[in-house]
């Protein structure tokens, strides 16, 4: 495989106080030749990156459920390349030319620990993409918030909000999948166009429409009748704040709310509180956190390298609900959308898309021009 002499890698630079902006992240250029292969580690080519809203959280003084990526350090992305050079004579282990997932960073090219990597073979019928989208986190949590922490049953109003989004859409599909009626809270028109006509949703509405607030309790005022009147069952929250809130006094007897993220105010130094939380009492209802990472399969190697100081929910069963989405996807039953951005040189711009709504599914960057997808 024919290798470049230098690569980029794109640094954390400055703590942002609010948006991340042009001073966050520096680029600089590297020399290959220092990326020397050893028994334990690799030296990956990175194809495509996943940009997360997490990764706000990730570079805070103080971190968040992970260690604070450092100043200097390379910012932190998880992702698939392709194994470039291994140590001369090694046997076993990786070979050059493999398909490798794993936290692959804001780099072309990374020095990687070999047993932090996990092969990845495409299952038939399905796209690399999809290995980032339904069958990564936020298909897992997608997946577990709803059954594990929202309990969804057939017959239930789900609501979700950031429904366009890469958790969102696919907690969408399978509410209707299991039968729920489903109300979509997305930030524009065409997205809600989308949900409605491509995703199979019962409404979406536009929260940034003047009476969005207005159309949300007619619609609830419209639904169920007696103690079951007037709300939702399950609300599968991505965004916290104003809309938490306000779907607080929204709920059905017995309804959860499946705390996924609070988007709305990961740019704020003083997250906004709740004022509706006493509905909590009077519904006999239920709201709970829950979290989705681990770097493979495996969480111990993740402690390892991340210093994880949570013990991560359902990592041991990723398999599972894998195997289930993969499956849906080949029967037609689950959509997906990847919004790529080409090129490592965008991402510090494109991860503001996850905040200003600019993307629909799941926001990726092409890192390496020979990486290749069909969608
Ligand atoms: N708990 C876990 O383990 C876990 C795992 C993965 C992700 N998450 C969380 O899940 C959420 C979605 O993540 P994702 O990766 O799927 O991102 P995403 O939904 O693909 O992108 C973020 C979307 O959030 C919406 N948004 C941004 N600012 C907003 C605001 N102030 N108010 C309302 N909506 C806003 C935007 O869409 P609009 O155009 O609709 O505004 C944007 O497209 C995030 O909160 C993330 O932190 C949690």
């Amino acid at each position: 495989m024919a290798l470049p002499t230098t690569y980029t890698r794109v640094a954390l630079a400055n703590r942002p106080r609010d948006f991340i902006n042009s001073d966050t992240f520096s680029t600089e250029i590297q020399r290959l030749e220092d990326l020397k292969p050893s028994d334990t580690h690799v030296v990956v080519r990175v194809d495509y990156i996943s940009l997360d809203p997490a990764m706000r959280g990730w570079i805070n003084e103080k971190g968040s459920y992970v260690s604070a990526v450092k100043i200097g350090e390379t910012m932190r992305a998880f992702g698939f390349g392709t194994v470039v050079k291994v140590k001369d004579g090694k046997t076993g282990g990786l070979r050059v030319g493999d398909t490798v997932k794993g936290q692959m960073g804001w780099a072309e090219y990374r020095l990687l620990r070999e047993s932090e990597l996990e092969k990845l073979s495409i299952q038939r019928g399905l796209d690399v993409l999809d290995y980032l989208g339904p069958l990564s986190y936020p298909g897992y949590t997608a997946y577990f918030g709803l059954f594990d922490v929202g309990k969804i049953k057939a017959g239930e109003t789900l609501v979700v909000s950031g429904a366009a989004g890469a958790v969102g859409s696919i907690a969408c599909q399978i509410g209707k999948l299991k039968g729920c009626r489903v109300i979509a809270i997305a930030g524009s028109q065409d997205k809600c166009e989308w949900l409605e006509n491509e995703l199979g949703v019962d409404k979406a509405l536009n929260y940034k429409d003047g009476d969005f607030y207005k159309k949300c309790k007619e619609i609830f005022a419209a639904s169920g009748s007696g103690a079951d009147a007037g709300g939702w069952d399950v609300y599968f929250d991505n965004v916290g704040g104003d809309m938490l809130d306000f779907m607080l006094t929204r709920m059905r007897k017995g309804a959860r709310v499946a705390l996924c993220g609070t988007i709305s105010q990961y740019n704020s130094s003083k997250p906004k509180g709740l004022a509706s939380y006493t509905n909590l009492i009077v519904m006999r209802a239920r709201i709970e956190g829950f979290l989705v990472y681990g770097i493979n399969h495996s969480l111990s190697r993740a402690l390892t390298t991340h210093q994880i100081p949570y013990r991560m929910d359902y990592a041991s069963k990723f398999a599972e609900a894998e195997r289930e989405m993969a499956q849906w996807i080949l029967e037609g039953k689950l959509k997906r959308k990847y919004h790529v951005v080409e090129g490592l040189a965008k991402a510090p711009e494109a991860i503001n898309l996850l905040f200003t709504g600019g993307n629909t599914g799941k926001l990726i960057v092409k890192v390496s021009k020979g990486a290749s997808s069909r969608l």
